[in-house]
């Protein structure tokens, strides 16, 4: 990371954030922001984006951009750092989207790997939304509208930066150098890129009811654990088990650290000591989801209280959101008004065309 550094990202509003989230992207950001180590960072809500797949369901959208922005702050996320802001009140994005919408084709976006695997999820088949199908597009203008360099994100995001970043090289091959190319920032380990839901279907899933959540209540916390799927072969306590496809193992390997042997089971030293005995037989699921609980809460548990905290003063959060909006659009009006010059729309403001023009007619 460097000074020159923008680092932007965000979150469809689709549910409250959970701990797949979490671990794959919000613990980093916020790791970031307190680095403070970039010239600007965006956090923001993708409520068009969201729309783009819930276009009857304007309610649904609705609900989560105040549940998503209070799970920002309950993760420390601070707009005293960054900016937190909502997608569909920055018009400069639908703008912008417009104008590359000429840079890329139909055929292009049908191979994009994201659009393909989604078309698929959603039943799309024959009837995708054309804001649907091009949404790659206008998150490749999300992404440079703030000329961000650096998109913390997934890897099912990869494909998005790709997109983006041909776009970029389109317009400046086309227009001049005016947009900047963006790098993806993916999750330092393997585990966090997807964290598995508590059932051990592949992804945390609001429909399949398979998720924890961020403002989930200690005793739900602790209900999901309990129920957790872990090693369907380890029948009795004395049988070996396998970790592989483990959640309650995949979770600890997402979750623990050194220091929660000492405090939560001090008859191991670390995590390898527990897989082994687990491996060897004579360690029962439920003293794993035991140590697992007491992580999770130790983690969630400042989360869960700031979050409190900000439930209490809704409307100031409105406020904060305001807020960030304006700064966004100012930071986005300013690219725009670079692409209109470049793109030779900016008729208004360039006074050697309008002379030019008039000289043209005159000698008619
Ligand atoms: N597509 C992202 C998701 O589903 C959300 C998103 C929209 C985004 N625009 C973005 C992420 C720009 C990073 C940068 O999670």
């Amino acid at each position: 990371m460097a000074k020159d550094t923008v680092i932007l990202t965000g979150d469809r509003p689709t549910g409250r954030l959970h701990i797949g989230h979490y671990v794959g992207s919000l613990r980093r950001r916020v790791e970031l922001q307190n680095a403070g180590d970039f010239k600007k960072m965006f956090v923001f809500i993708a409520d068009a984006q969201a729309l783009t797949d819930n276009i009857d369901n304007p309610e649904k959208v609705r609900q989560n951009v105040i549940e998503v922005a209070l799970d920002y702050l309950a993760c420390g996320l601070d707009p005293e750092k960054i900016t937190i802001f909502i997608q569909s009140q920055i018009p400069e994005l639908c703008e912008l989207s417009f104008y590359f919408m000429d840079l890329v084709t139909v055929s292009r976006l049908q191979r994009n790997p994201t659009v393909k695997t989604e078309i698929g999820m959603r039943g799309f088949e024959s009837s995708i939304p054309v804001g649907f199908f091009t949404y790659p597009i206008s998150q490749a203008a999300d992404i440079t509208a703030f000329r961000a360099t650096t998109v913390p994100a997934g890897e099912d995001q990869k494909p998005m930066l790709e997109q983006a970043t041909e776009i970029v090289r389109r317009f400046n091959h086309i227009y001049g150098d005016t947009l900047v190319e963006p790098n993806i920032l993916l999750p330092q380990n393997a585990v966090c890129c997807r964290l598995p839901g508590t059932d051990g279907k592949a992804k945390m899933s609001k429909s399949l009811g398979n998720c924890i959540y961020l403002s989930d209540t200690a005793k739900d916390v602790e209900k999901k654990v309990k129920s957790m799927y872990t090693d369907p072969t380890h029948l009795r306590v004395e049988d070996p088990g396998h970790i592989e496809g483990n959640t309650v193992f995949t979770y600890l390997d997402a979750f623990s650290k050194p220091e929660h042997f000492a405090a939560y089971w001090p008859e191991y030293q670390n995590l390898d000591e527990v897989k082994a005995h687990y491996q060897r037989g004579g360690l029962g699921d439920m003293k794993v989801k035991k140590f697992l609980n007491k992580i999770l809460q130790e983690e969630l548990e400042p989360i869960r209280q700031r979050r409190a905290e900000f439930e209490k003063d809704i409307p100031a959060v409105y406020e904060m959101l305001k807020k960030g909006c304006e700064e966004a659009r100012a930071v986005a009006a300013e690219t725009l008004s670079d692409v209109r010059r470049a793109m030779k729309i900016n008729y208004f403001d360039d006074a050697e065309l309008i002379a030019e023009q008039a000289k043209k007619f005159a000698s008619k």
